[in-house]
């Protein structure tokens, strides 16, 4: 048991659908809730190790491409490390933990996505347990919207390359999800940023108890 029920919250959604500026937000938030800053996290990476992984999946090698389940597995491995290494040891230290990105991403992008659902699931359940994030906020927004934002920022790496149907399968898998359970919350992403952290506030007010 973690002490001060220390929580852990995870913010969730597409490219492009606001996630940087709604884990600043919600870091605030969690600050004057607690009085101390939570441990931000962020998938794949948060460790050394597993920022090394964050490379490998994120960067294309034309002379070696990753497989989908090879991708899968490298999600897993560094999930882990970080669950390990600093997530549950942050919680039964007292310290909440805002994560950047979960297994759900995990279950929309390669579970929904790749449609490989069934290797992701006993994957999930082999490697974690049983745990996950007391609240997640996923923010909900259209793939062709999202990516339209994300080609703004810069280039696009290996997996934004995808073609739309793959971010259209894990938008519906990551709706399909909040669908059934009440701890992930619905946030309409495509609204302008200040409605979008109304949204989050009024979620957060009412679940951070
Ligand atoms: P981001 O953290 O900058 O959004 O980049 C992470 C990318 O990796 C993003 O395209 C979503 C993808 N991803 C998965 O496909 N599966 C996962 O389990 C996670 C954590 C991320």
């Amino acid at each position: 048991m973690s002490k001060n029920n220390a929580k852990f919250i995870t913010i969730e959604g597409l490219e492009g659908a606001g996630k940087s500026s709604a884990v600043e937000l919600v870091k605030q938030i969690i600050t004057d809730h607690c009085h101390q800053a939570p441990i931000c996290t962020r998938e794949p990476g948060g460790t050394p190790l597993a920022e090394k992984i964050r490379d490998l999946v994120k960067i294309a090698d034309d002379s070696d491409p990753l497989c989908d389940e090879a991708e899968c597995l490298l999600f897993y491995a560094a999930r882990t490390q970080l669950i390990s290494n600093v997530i549950k040891p942050a919680l039964a230290n007292g310290t909440w933990v805002l994560g950047d990105r979960h297994n759900l991403s995990s279950l929309a992008y390669q579970g929904g996505g790749r449609g490989l659902m069934p290797l992701v699931k006993s994957i999930s359940d082999a490697c974690l347990q049983g745990f996950k994030p007391d609240l997640t906020l996923y923010l909900d927004i259209e793939p062709q919207l999202g990516l339209a934002r994300a080609a703004k920022r810069g280039a696009l790496d290996r997996i934004e390359q995808q073609e739309l149907d793959f971010f259209i399968r894990a938008r519906e898998t990551f709706l399909a999800f909040a669908a059934e359970d009440s701890s992930i919350l619905v946030i309409d992403a495509s609204k302008p940023i200040e409605q979008v952290h109304e949204q989050i506030r009024v979620a957060l007010a009412a679940n951070l108890v």
